[in-house]
């Protein structure tokens, strides 16, 4: 299918690269596909970024019929853009589609319309430390229908946001607050794929662990409220003595393409990455004995997000004296000069 390109007659300024925050700025085009049952997905344009007109009987409205991705752009030092892993999220947005019964993208051509937008938007991508080029994917329900069932028409769009850290707080420590009352997934549910409900369900917890002092959630299992499984939007590791733990992907949590990167890294540097599951007796247990080395989140938005306080039941744990562990920090340095293309990519993963 060709890609047709409608360039902008009135280019945006572009933002202060020292201020970015995250999500907030919009380059100047986007990608727009469409999906109906006779012609499949058809009509790939690149055209100037903007408002668009919906019907307000649009299916997606009503009933979240949505999905997302997540992914980042960077200039390398040698003027390459660099994209990290993106064959994963493409991967990933079909898992997301086969559960929510949207049709699959061709993974293929997908990530050449993101490549044609990021290169068409490229004085757009942000060289300033701990900065890049978000990438959001999406794909919306359009038909124009009240009646509850998989929609017949979709819209597929990417759009670009130059941004800075995602916490206000970069890779400094979070306090985060152990959430008993809410779940945010549960067994044969959608916590495993990125809709876009599974993020708006999560509100009501954040808001109030905002309200008590704290950064973020601590999510447990939905059947026992016992084992954990994320912490706010992203997967969370543990280093209990020698050796990393995370959650293992028990079907209600989501496969992070940071995570999957996380455990090969620190495998190859000869650590000990064990996924099982983990409950959060075991991790105050081990605090308690003094074993508890670190606790950070890992995510496409924010990187690498260290846990500086644990509160669970009123009770409360620093983690390392609330300072960042020198394994998340050497993650981090990691991670961010692979994708900045600022350290050796042993793995392959930047293309
Ligand atoms: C990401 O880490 O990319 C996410 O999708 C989380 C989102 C809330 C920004």
């Amino acid at each position: 299918m060709e890609i047709t390109v409608q360039k902008t007659d009135n280019p945006k300024e572009k933002p202060d690269q020292g201020n970015l925050g995250f999500g907030t700025n919009f380059t100047d085009h986007m990608f727009i596909m469409d999906y109906s049952k006779d012609k499949g997905w058809h009509d790939a344009r690149i055209v100037p970024y903007g408002p668009m007109k919906f019907d307000p009987a649009m299916a997606t409205l009503h009933y979240g019929q949505a999905v997302f991705e997540g992914m980042k752009a960077y200039k390398s030092p040698d003027n390459r853009i660099l994209l990290f892993r993106p064959e994963k999220n493409m991967e990933r947005l079909n898992n997301t589609n086969d559960r929510m019964c949207i049709p699959r993208i061709d993974e293929e051509f997908c990530l050449e319309a993101i490549k044609k937008l990021v290169n068409i938007d490229k004085e757009w991508i942000p060289t300033a430390p701990g900065t890049s080029l978000y990438i959001r994917p999406f794909i919306i329900a359009t038909d124009k229908y009240l009646g509850l069932k998989p929609s017949s028409t979709y819209k597929f769009m990417v759009i670009l946001s130059p941004v800075g850290a995602y916490y206000p707080q970069g890779v400094n420590p979070v306090e985060i607050y152990v959430e008993n009352e809410y779940v945010r997934a549960v067994p044969g549910g959608t916590g495993h794929v990125k809709t876009s409900g599974n993020y708006a369900a999560s509100l009501k917890a954040q808001a109030e662990a905002s309200a008590r002092g704290y950064v973020q959630v601590l999510w447990l299992d939905g059947l026992e409220r016992k084992y954990i499984e994320e912490v706010g939007s992203m997967n969370v590791f543990f280093k209990i003595d020698s050796e990393l733990v995370t959650p293992a992907l028990v079907g209600s949590i989501l496969p992070g393409v940071t995570r999957d990167s996380t455990i090969e890294l620190v495998k190859s540097w000869g650590i000990k990455v064990t996924e099982r599951r983990v409950s959060i007796a075991e991790i105050f247990e081990e605090h308690k004995k003094g074993r508890l080395d670190e606790a950070f989140g890992t995510g496409t938005a924010a990187v690498i997000s260290p846990i500086g306080e644990l509160n669970w039941e009123g009770r409360s744990i620093k983690v390392n004296d609330g300072k960042t562990g020198r394994l998340a920090e050497r993650i981090y340095q990691k991670l961010t000069g692979i994708q900045t293309g600022e350290l050796e990519d042993d793995f392959g993963w930047t293309e």
